[in-house]
Formats: structure tokens, C-alpha cells, sequence
């Protein structure tokens, strides 16, 4: 077998719309987690000599050690390289240390992955002071995809949506999904204080009055962002509030608080399942591998 994709399995669905674009076969590796927090990673064998390991790193704190383990045992069993397809990326928040003393997680998970895998595929890391995923994950082929596209076609043009972005790290995500469109946007300023606690200010909250509007952003993590700024938005006179992001963690209570906060509904990608996943990325990312040619490797060994 020249090449299949491999996957725990909570992420087969997905990794199964990922082997049907790619033509590839999809073998899931067995998972047992001990009643200490070990976990036991058993992967079918032989191994092929391309290996695409598919998992998201919502949660990922084991899911990094259990990756590392199924990794190295693909190559013990025959893979000649294992390419990580991660369409969510944890840990790409803290790009500096913002106190004396933190570690920069971007950069040791960056290293981390680059150790333990030939490439890694992603679609839109938080990237905010670094541009390109090759500097976080040196000397591996690295391919930073974006849904963009895919948020921008799924706004409602009819409802002539007002693109708004709660925080400067937006920035990008909002030009790329108002701009081809042509809708019009603003970008909020946030303060954060606390996980749970942000402040959100508008420069001209005379163009909110009376507007349908979108907001988007990167990832919903705890959903403070969101809901602190629909609540701002509400004052200062929106209409109707809807939410739109590549990556959704948000638990369902987390999702209440936005439902409470005047967001009448959140849609994001299916990088994360939950009830809000209503894009498959699994045609982006095979657009991605292929654009690459991730799959040519075994014809064209390095
Ligand atoms: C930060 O810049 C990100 O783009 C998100 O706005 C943030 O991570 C969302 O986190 P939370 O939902 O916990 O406010």
C-alpha cells in the first residue's frame, strides 16, 4: 500500500471524507486509554509508505502524546513519511511570552510537530505576530490552508450583511470574507482581562444601527469574544446578530451564553464536530494535499 490515511476513532468520519476525496484507503488506529491517564495507540500493520495521520487538536493535551506515539509506530511498521492533517491546530495562541517566565507554546509545539512528523496540514492557525507556518514548524513541508471561501460563501448576501470582527487578530479573517463580496465591515478593539473576561469598543457605532450583522473570527474558544461583542453590537442598535468561524471549542453551555447574548445562530467548518459544524473541510484539504503533491512522495523519494 503506497499511501492511506490513518485516524483515531473520534475523527474517522471526517478522516473517511478525506479517503473518499483523495481516493485513498482510510484504516483506523485502535485507542485505549488507561484508568491512570496512559494511553495504549495500537496502528493496523503493515503501515503504508505514505501515511496521512488525521486528527484535530481540539482537547490537546493528550491527543499531542497519543500522536507522537502512532507517529513512531507508523514508521516502525513501514511508513517512510507521516504527514500530520490537523484542521484544527491547538497551542498557536501564544506567539511571545507575554510575562517573564511563559513559554511560547506556538514555538515548542511548532518544534515538537516538526520532530515528529515530514509535514503538517492545517487551515487557518492563529497566526497573528508570524506569518508563514514554515517558521513555527521548521525543515517540514507545512500547508496553511484557509476556509475563508467557504465562510464567505455561506453569508446571506440578500440580508446585505454588516462583516464584523471583534478584535484586531481578525483583521485578516474579516477582509477575506467581506472583501470578495463587497460587503462592508468594521473591527472592534479588545481588551482582555481574564480567559472569560474581554472588553470590546467600536469606533463608529453609528454604521451598527439597523444592520444585519455577521461577525467573524478565527476560533470560538470560550465564546467571550463573541458574546461580549454582540452585546455591545445590540446596544449600539444591530439587528440581527449571527456568527461565523473556521474552528468552534465552544461547549454547549459556552453556546448558550451566546445564544443569550443575541447570536440567534453559530455556524463554523466541521474541524471540530459539534452542532454548530456545518462546512466540510475534507474537499479543502484534498485540494491542499494535492496542490502539494503531499502524495507523489513515495514516486519521488527525497
Ligand atoms: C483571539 O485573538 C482569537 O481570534 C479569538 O478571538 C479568541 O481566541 C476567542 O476566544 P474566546 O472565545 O475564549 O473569547
Amino acid at each position: 500500500m503506497t499511501a492511506a490515511v490513518y485516524a483515531f476513532p473520534q475523527d474517522m468520519l471526517r478522516a473517511a471524507m478525506l479517503g473518499a476525496e483523495l481516493g485513498l484507503d482510510v484504516q483506523e488506529i485502535a485507542l485505549h486509554r488507561f484508568p491512570d491517564g496512559e494511553s495504549l495507540v495500537r496502528v493496523p500493520v503493515p503501515a503504508a509508505l505514505d501515511a496521512l495521520l488525521y486528527r484535530s487538536l481540539d482537547d490537546p493535551n493528550a491527543k499531542l502524546v497519543e500522536l507522537l506515539l502512532a507517529g513512531a509506530t507508523l514508521r516502525e511498521n513501514g511508513s517512510r513519511r507521516v504527514v500530520l492533517i490537523a484542521p484544527y491546530l491547538a497551542y498557536m495562541r501564544q506567539d511571545i511570552a507575554f510575562h517573564p517566565g511563559e513559554a511560547v507554546s506556538q514555538r515548542v509545539i511548532g518544534q515538537f510537530i516538526a520532530d515528529a512528523f515530514d509535514g503538517c496540514v492545517t487551515v487557518d492557525p492563529h497566526l497573528h505576530r508570524i506569518h508563514d507556518l514554515g517558521e513555527v514548524m521548521p525543515g517540514i513541508v507545512t500547508i496553511s490552508l484557509t476556509a475563508a471561501p467557504a465562510l464567505s460563501g455561506a453569508l446571506d448576501l440578500a440580508q446585505n450583511p454588516l462583516v464584523v470582527g471583534p478584535d484586531a487578530e481578525s483583521v485578516q479573517w474579516v477582509h477575506a470574507i467581506a472583501g470578495p463580496q463587497g460587503l462592508d465591515s468594521i473591527v472592534g478593539h479588545k481588551v482582555r482581562g481574564g480567559d472569560r473576561e474581554v472588553h470590546i469598543e467600536f469606533d463608529e457605532p453609528a454604521r451598527i444601527a439597523g444592520r444585519n450583522v455577521v461577525l467573524v473570527d478565527d476560533v470560538i474558544s470560550s465564546g467571550a469574544t463573541l458574546a461580549v461583542a454582540a452585546r455591545v453590537l445590540r446596544a449600539a442598535g444591530a439587528r440581527r446578530i449571527e456568527a461565523l468561524a473556521t474552528h468552534c471549542l465552544a461547549s454547549a453551555a459556552d453556546l448558550a451564553g451566546l445564544k443569550e447574548a443575541g447570536i440567534e445562530r453559530v455556524r463554523s467548518t466541521d474541524s471540530i464536530p459539534g452542532p454548530t459544524a456545518e462546512m466540510a473541510l475534507a474537499p479543502l484539504l484534498a485540494r491542499g494535499i494535492r496542490e502539494k503533491e503531499l502524495l507523489k512522495w513515495h514516486t519521488h523519494p527525497s
